[in-house]
């Protein structure tokens, strides 16, 4: 009973607001591309007053600026902007700044406190620019490779898509045949494409297009390469450079070894080369030494 009473009170009260003023509108929200004309439509459709004042206000958080006051257009929209039939917002060449919600305001002179009100959203969409994208050049066949794609232009902000070899690539290369060698996983979103491990059959063309209500655009081609890492190839060749390094340091120890030969022949006449005695041996590897770090100083000097 009591709800009842409310609803009817309710109605009484706007069946008084309605005898004041009725406000009605062709699109609550219209979208429009930016640098296109829009009409924000607020249309009375019955008043008492004949000069009833109206207003418009453009919504931010809990605030309201003055679009439309005092007869004048007023603030960001100064100079691109009008009012049409009494008390219509027409706005010639929308910016992405006019994003937002707008409130047209219209009171009956008289009676300030009558005032009718109305909401109009207006979207401005904008075409995304050529997105930024990043594809490794070069990956070996099991390693991970993620591909970027994104521009930060488009409103209604864009979704991505890549494309190799100049055809689409799924959300999850799983999901298709197609891509069932294949391991990346791709999000719409935010344009990342995620190889878990490439193999040759992802190698190719790439390039991602960024799209949204407004229009598209598409970044340059790139090549992504996958190449094989041989590691029975890469293991051979470090032993090829660990066995020239070991002959090279051989040759190097012959050379000072033959070098004190020589000398220590014209000395002593190769006694001890032929009976190496053990103090002698001693001898001969201290003196071997001492060549040694002579010959290395004097490479120093
Ligand atoms: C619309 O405004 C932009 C700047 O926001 C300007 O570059 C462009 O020339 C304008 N277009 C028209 C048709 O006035
Ligand atoms: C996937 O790999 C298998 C084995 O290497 C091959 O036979 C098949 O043709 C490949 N499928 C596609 C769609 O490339």
């Amino acid at each position: 009973m009591a709800e009842r009473s409310v609803q009817l009170l309710l109605l009484l009260i706007q069946g008084c607001s309605i005898l004041a003023v009725e406000l009605s509108t062709h699109n609550q929200n219209p979208v429009v591309q930016e640098h296109q004309s829009v009409e924000l439509s607020c249309i009375i459709t019955s008043t008492k007053t004949k000069d009833p004042r109206i207003e418009w206000k453009k919504i931010k958080n809990d605030d309201a600026d003055y679009v439309y006051f005092e007869k004048r257009i007023q603030g960001g929209l100064e100079g691109r902007a009008n009012i049409q039939s009494k008390s219509s917002l027409f706005i010639k060449n929308t910016s992405r700044t006019d994003n937002g919600k707008y409130r047209c305001e219209v009171a009956a002179l008289e009676d300030d406190k009558k005032i009718a009100e109305i909401y109009i959203s207006l979207t401005v969409q904008v075409k995304p620019v050529i997105p930024q994208c990043r594809v490794p050049k070069a990956v070996p066949v099991g390693k991970s490779a993620v591909l970027h794609c994104q521009e930060n232009e488009g409103y209604p902000s864009a979704v991505y898509r890549w494309y190799r070899n100049s055809e689409a690539l799924p959300d999850d290369s799983k999901s298709t045949l197609k891509f069932q060698n294949s391991s990346f996983t791709f999000n719409p979103k935010t344009g990342t494409l995620t190889f878990t491990a490439v193999n040759k059959g992802d190698m190719g063309r790439y390039y991602c297009i960024a799209s949204n209500d407004a229009g598209s655009a598409k970044c340059e081609e790139q090549e992504l390469e996958v190449y094989d890492l041989n590691i029975g190839g890469i293991i051979g060749g470090i032993l090829v450079v660990l066995v020239v390094l070991a002959l090279i340091t051989g040759g190097v120890c012959c050379a000072y070894r033959k070098g004190y030969c020589t000398s220590s022949s014209s000395r002593s006449s190769g006694q001890s080369y032929k009976t190496p005695a053990k103090p002698e041996g001693v001898n001969y590897m201290r003196t071997n030494d001492e060549g040694d770090f002579r010959h290395k100083s004097s490479f120093v000097i």
